[in-house]
């Protein structure tokens, strides 16, 4: 009995900290944002923000300076930061579907905010377009073909 309220209370917690964990969707190809702490403005007293994933550190800014690129592997030349810390990824691919890491360090704080990246292929302008125009014209059953 003791036993299996302990698994479920363990569960919970499982669940809880996937569930809360950012995701975010970039668009295949594109040059993909993901935010730190869901774009909420720095902190007044920063001193660091720094992007990482599970393969070490991507890059890092101190307080009033440039961003630096600490990655030497193949995010080294695709990696930025925005000016509002979020971590821009080029030419996103779905080997970037994984969780990227914001930390801030402020005063003595260190916070982390994980952000889980997922990509997706967008369908093209045009298949919108057609199937927007076919489906006002009333023809429902061309739809389908035209595509
Ligand atoms: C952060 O800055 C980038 C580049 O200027 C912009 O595209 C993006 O919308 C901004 N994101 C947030 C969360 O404010």
């Amino acid at each position: 009995m003791h036993f299996s309220i302990c698994l479920c209370a363990l569960f919970v917690a499982i669940v809880n900290q996937v569930s809360g964990m950012d995701t975010v969707i970039g668009l295949y190809g594109e040059t993909v944002e993901v935010p730190c702490n869901n774009g909420a403005p720095k902190p007044k007293d920063l001193f660091m923000t720094k992007w990482k994933y599970d393969n070490g550190d991507l890059l890092t800014q101190l307080k009033d300076q440039e961003a630096s690129v600490i990655a030497t592997d193949k995010y080294k030349d695709r990696v930025s930061m925005a000016e509002n810390s979020s971590l821009l990824i080029a030419a996103a691919t779905l080997k970037d579907e994984k969780t990227f890491t914001c930390m801030v360090v402020a005063g003595t704080d260190i916070s982390e905010y994980p952000v889980k990246l997922l990509i997706h292929k967008a369908p093209t302008g045009v298949e919108i377009t057609a199937l927007a125009a076919e489906l006002k014209i009333g023809k429902p059953t061309q739809v389908a073909f035209d595509l």
